[in-house]
Formats: structure tokens, sequence, C-alpha cells
């Protein structure tokens, strides 16, 4: 199990601001993901969200207030926070940064985080508000000290605000705090790696408006990207046509062709620690692409067309002088439809590469769940059913202990 989420108990703080209705969907997405979820809001978030939906949401009785009677000690700050794994607040509002920065404590949220235990309960923000408030000199003096009082700022989205204006300030969004939370809980495996992915299907042209591609939709390679960047690595992601968000963190190349795709990673890899090459690359192409539409003539003849063959970009990197000198671990996918472990295992050894990681295409093509097959010289190991996060945080898991010194 590489769930990093299971088992895991926050408690998410909501303070006042417009961002509360994004915290509705990032509870669900954390009780989704296995972890329970204590949500506290202060009286300014209750303006913008009920706990009605919140408790709905979470499983559990919202706490608004420091004198809440549930608890039989009547000590709602100690009680909640001595259990958490940590404590989100989203959205944190200027003034809530404000009020940590001056170790405030006379409503429950601050108070609560007053009285955290500093070596084991880690304190994150996901700060929302108006840009010029996330710009003057007043928030920015406070993060920076709320920092040096140990809490992790998660950092602001950038764009439309509610307010009509455009610019810093906005909260993350959901899925990009989940990123954030993972990355958080994560042991830092892939400390000093660069690690280069390929991803997605290739699309090769016949003219301006067709083209030959398949059903790789990338979900695999990305998931790979984002499990690696939460380990620590350094990411480029080299990405075929998808329509999938780029990891945070990472650094995204988009590519139609192979020739783009093969041209993408030559440029990348001197970084290179580790290349995985989760792409469904066409292993033909036409021989030669129209500059205008082919048009129908009318006469019923189909037109003729001829292929030659890519360039075979894993081949190409595993015999490489970075790969043959042990710089370079490389490790390659082979989307099979029957005899998966016979024709993976033929495939790794002609592509020249120490792991090969297999999984039947049919099967997994556009889901969000796969299976792997895993073959290195030493054998053959089984990454069961699971979501495609899931794997892709086992596989680097795997990948390093491959990499860790004394390895066989
Ligand atoms: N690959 C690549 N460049 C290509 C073709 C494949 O980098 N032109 C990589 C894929 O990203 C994958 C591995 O090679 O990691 C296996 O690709 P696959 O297409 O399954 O294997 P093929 O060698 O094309 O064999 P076959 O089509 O016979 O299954």
């Amino acid at each position: 199990m590489n769930d990093v989420f299971a088992g895991k108990h926050l408690v998410l703080g909501l303070s006042g601001g417009v961002a509360c209705y994004k915290s509705a969907m990032l509870c669900r997405l954390l009780v989704q993901a296995g972890a329970t979820v204590q949500v506290v809001m202060t009286e300014a978030a209750e303006q913008f969200m009920t706990a009605v939906t919140m408790q709905a949401l979470s499983g559990r009785a919202v706490y608004t207030s420091q004198w809440d009677v549930r608890e039989p000690n009547n000590m709602p700050h100690i009680n909640l926070s001595r259990d958490a794994d940590a404590i989100l607040i989203a959205p944190c509002s200027a003034d809530f940064i404000a009020r940590l920065v001056q170790g405030r404590s006379d409503e429950l949220l601050s108070l609560l985080c007053l009285a955290r235990p500093l070596e084991r309960v880690p304190l994150l923000l996901a700060p929302a508000m108006n840009r010029e408030m996330w710009a003057h000199p007043a928030t920015q003096r406070n993060l920076a000290q709320v920092q040096a009082d140990g809490a992790l700022v998660l950092g602001v989205g950038n764009g439309s605000q509610a307010c009509g204006e455009t610019g810093d300030g906005r909260m993350l969004e959901p899925e990009e705090i989940m990123e954030e939370l993972a990355a958080h809980f994560t042991a830092k495996r892939l400390q000093g790696q660069h690690l280069l992915v390929t991803a997605g299907p290739t699309f090769e042209a016949i003219d301006p408006v067709r083209g030959i591609t398949n059903l790789s939709s990338g979900k695999m390679g990305f998931a790979i990207a984002r499990a690696a960047r939460e380990a620590g690595a350094q990411v480029t992601l080299v990405a075929g046509p998808v329509h999938l968000p780029t990891p945070r963190g990472v650094t995204r190349i988009d590519v139609q062709s192979a020739r783009q795709m093969q041209a993408a990673v030559q440029s990348q890899l001197a970084e290179a620690s580790i290349f995985i090459a989760t792409a469904a690359v066409a292993d033909w192409r036409p021989a030669e692409a129209a500059d205008r539409k082919i048009k129908k003539d009318g006469s019923g003849e189909v037109p003729a067309m001829a292929f030659v063959e890519n360039p075979d970009i894993l081949a190409a990197v595993a015999g490489s002088e970075p790969a043959r000198s042990g710089k370079l671990y490389c490790v390659g996918f082979a989307a099979e439809s029957h005899d998966l472990l016979k024709h993976a295992s033929a495939k790794r050894l002609r592509k020249g590469v120490p792991l090969l990681v297999g999984n039947i295409g049919p099967a997994t093509f556009g889901k969000d769940y796969n299976a792997l097959l895993l073959i290195d010289a030493g054998g053959s190991k089984e990454l069961p059913h699971a979501s495609k996060d899931v794997l892709a945080r086992q596989l680097v898991e795997e990948i390093a202990q491959r990499l860790a010194p004394g390895h066989l």
C-alpha cells in the first residue's frame, strides 16, 4: 500500500473568505482519499459556508467555538490539536495570518493553532485574499513571520478574483492543495534526482486537419510525474496531446509527434538521472504530411498512404552513454493485450532497460485504475489493481529502492 492519505487525520480550519466554497470540495477529496477530517470554522467562515455542509462532507460534527460543551473537559483546543497529523487552514485569510503571527487565541481556530504541539503537528496554510491584500507589506511581513514560526505556506494561485480584479491571492484549487499535502506526507526518497518522463500518445499528422494517434490518456505518466515530485525529485514531463492539468512543481514540455517527443527528451537528457518512458509513441508516421487538407475528388478513390518507422525514443536513450555507464536509470513500459510476462520480459531485453513495467493496454487506456507487472533482472513483481496515483507512488518507491546504494 502506498496510499498517502489512508489513516491520516486532519484538522481542516476555515477562516473567512469566498474561497470557503473550494474547501467543501477539498474536504470531500480528503475523505475520498482515505483521510478523516475534523472541520473547525471561524465565525467569519460561517458567513460563507454553513457548518451543515461541512459536517455532511466530513461525516463529523463541526467545531466553531472554544466554549463547545460537547467536549467532556471543555477543552476542544487541546483535544482537537493533539490527534491531528496536520492542521490545514484553507482558506487562510489575511486577518487569520495576522492572528497567528500575534499568537491570538480569542476564538477556537487560532487558539488550537497556538495550542498545537509544535514539534509534531505541522500547520499548513492555504492563503486566500484580494491581490492588493496579498501584496501589502503587512501581509508579506506576516507571511515571513508565520513561516519563521514553523508554519508551511502552500502558496497562492494567480487569476481572476471574486472581487473582479486579476492577480495573485486566489486560494489554490482543491486538487492542488491535495498535491501539496501528499508531498508534505511523502518521504523524500528521490531527493536530488532529476526525473524525465514521457506521457500520453503522439499525433502523427497526415495533413493539417488529420492524423494518426492512439487511446493513451497520459494519466499513468502524469501520476508518475506527480508521485516523483512528491518524493522530492525535480521532474520534467514531456507530454503528447492530452487534456490533463500539469502536476504542481513539474516542468512540462508539450509535443505532438514522436520526433518532437524525441527532440524534447534529447534536450533534457543531460540533466536527467532517471528516464521513464510511459508514452504510447506511434510506431509509424505517414511518410509525408500534406501541407494542405487532402480533398475528396469525387472519383471514389482513396488516397494511398505510405508509412515510415518512428525513432524508438526509449531504445535510443537506453543505448546512450549515460544509461550504459549507470548515470541514467531507464524504465520502459509495455502495453500488451495478452501474455504479459512473456512479451514484457522480451521487451525489457530488446529495449535494453534495467526495469520494464508491463500492463494490459486495452484494460487501462483512459481509466483511473491499472495493475502493473514489474520485470527486472531479478524476476517479476506484481503491483495489484489500484488507482494510478497509488500505483505511481508504489513504482516511485520501487525505483528508489533500486537506486539506493548497496542495491544489487
Ligand atoms: N517507446 C518509445 N519510442 C517508440 C516506441 C516505444 O520510447 N517509438 C517506448 C514506450 O514509451 C514504452 C516502450 O518503448 O516505454 C514500449 O513500447 P511499445 O510500443 O509497447 O513496444 P514496441 O517496441 O513498439 O513493441 P510492440 O509494438 O511490438 O509491442
